[in-house]
Order: structure tokens, then sequence, then C-alpha cells
């Protein structure tokens, strides 16, 4: 498995980033941005991860999947692995991560990975942000998303 930067068409990633997100037009505004990894198996694309540069060398992960058919083998972690490793070579001194309060398994998945919660954002996943109504996730209404953090030591 190697994890590498990609440079490719950022349309050919929409499919991974409609995995982490069901807002489309979220994700048309995200598709661009930041830096995108991919996991490559044997010239098969099985995952990605997005990090994007913010103010005071603050970073965000975003747009995290790995295709259904692979799950649960060390993927989401090695990406998670490589996105950390990318952003301190560029000097970042914290990175954020954000998802939904009702993924009771990406809330494990992330703590796993050394973030700890940082803050809720309420109604994030409403209308407004292109999100259709009624998306429910294991038994809990889509509506708050959850911000975590991980600081980095020089
Ligand atoms: C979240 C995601 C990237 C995890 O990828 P993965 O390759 O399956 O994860 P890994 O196999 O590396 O798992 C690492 C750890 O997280 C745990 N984990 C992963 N997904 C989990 C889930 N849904 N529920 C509970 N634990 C989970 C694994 O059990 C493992 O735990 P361990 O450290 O105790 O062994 C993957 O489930 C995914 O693509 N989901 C859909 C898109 C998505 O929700 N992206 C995040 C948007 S915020």
């Amino acid at each position: 498995m190697n994890i590498e930067q990609y440079d490719g068409d950022r349309e050919v990633l929409r499919p991974f980033f409609r995995l982490a997100d069901d807002s489309e037009q979220q994700i048309d505004a995200d598709l661009k941005r930041g830096d995108v990894l991919v996991a490559d198996d044997d010239g098969e694309l099985v995952g990605q991860v997005q990090v994007v540069a913010g103010r005071e060398r603050i970073w965000e992960l975003t747009s995290l999947a790995v295709i259904e058919s692979r799950r649960g083998e060390g993927i989401g972690r090695l990406l998670v692995d490589a996105a950390v490793r990318h952003c301190r070579q560029q000097e970042a001194v914290r990175l954020l991560v954000a998802t939904a309060a009702a993924d009771i398994g990406n809330l494990r998945f992330y703590q796993r990975q050394g973030f700890r919660m940082l803050c809720i954002e309420r109604d994030a996943f409403g209308a407004a942000a292109g999100y259709p109504d009624g998306i429910v996730i294991d038994g809990i209404p889509l509506l708050d998303r959850v911000w975590f953090d991980q600081e980095f030591s020089a």
C-alpha cells in the first residue's frame, strides 16, 4: 500500500468525497482545496484524505474516505498518519478535524488516531449547507458537528 500525494484531476476523486460528505454543495467547495493524499494498492485507489492549511499554521483534515470493501484493514489509520506527517512537514502546529455527532463510529475512529474533542457546532448539517433533510446515522439525526484537534509538539 502506497500513500502518496495526488497530482491528477480532482474530479476523479469525487466518488471518494461523496463517501465522506452528503452535501454536493460542500463537495464542490472542497474538491480543489488543499493537498490530497491517496492510498494506492497496486494501481487501485482505495482511499484518500485531504489536508488544508489555515491561519496561524493550523491545518484541517477533511474528506477522509476508504472504499467500503476495504474498510477495517487499517487504511484509514495509514491515511491519517500520512496526513499528520504531511502537515508536520509543512510546519503545522495543530490539526483540526470535524465529523457528525451522529456518527459514533467516526467519533471512536478519530479518538483512536490521537484527536481530542474541541467543540460542537450545532445545526451544522442544515439545508443552507446543502444537506438534505432527514439524514439519520445509526438512528441519530444528522444535525451537529463535532470538532477535534491534535496539537503537534516541536
Ligand atoms: C472512517 C474511515 C475512513 C475509517 O477507515 P478504515 O480503513 O475502515 O479504518 P481503520 O481500519 O484504519 O481503523 C482504525 C481504527 O478505527 C476503528 N474504526 C474504524 N471505523 C470505525 C467505525 N465505523 N466504528 C468503530 N470503529 C471504527 C477500527 O476498528 C480501528 O480500531 P482499532 O484502532 O481499535 O484497531 C472509513 O470507515 C470510511 O471511509 N468511512 C466513510 C467516510 C467517512 O465517514 N469519512 C469520515 C468523514 S468525517
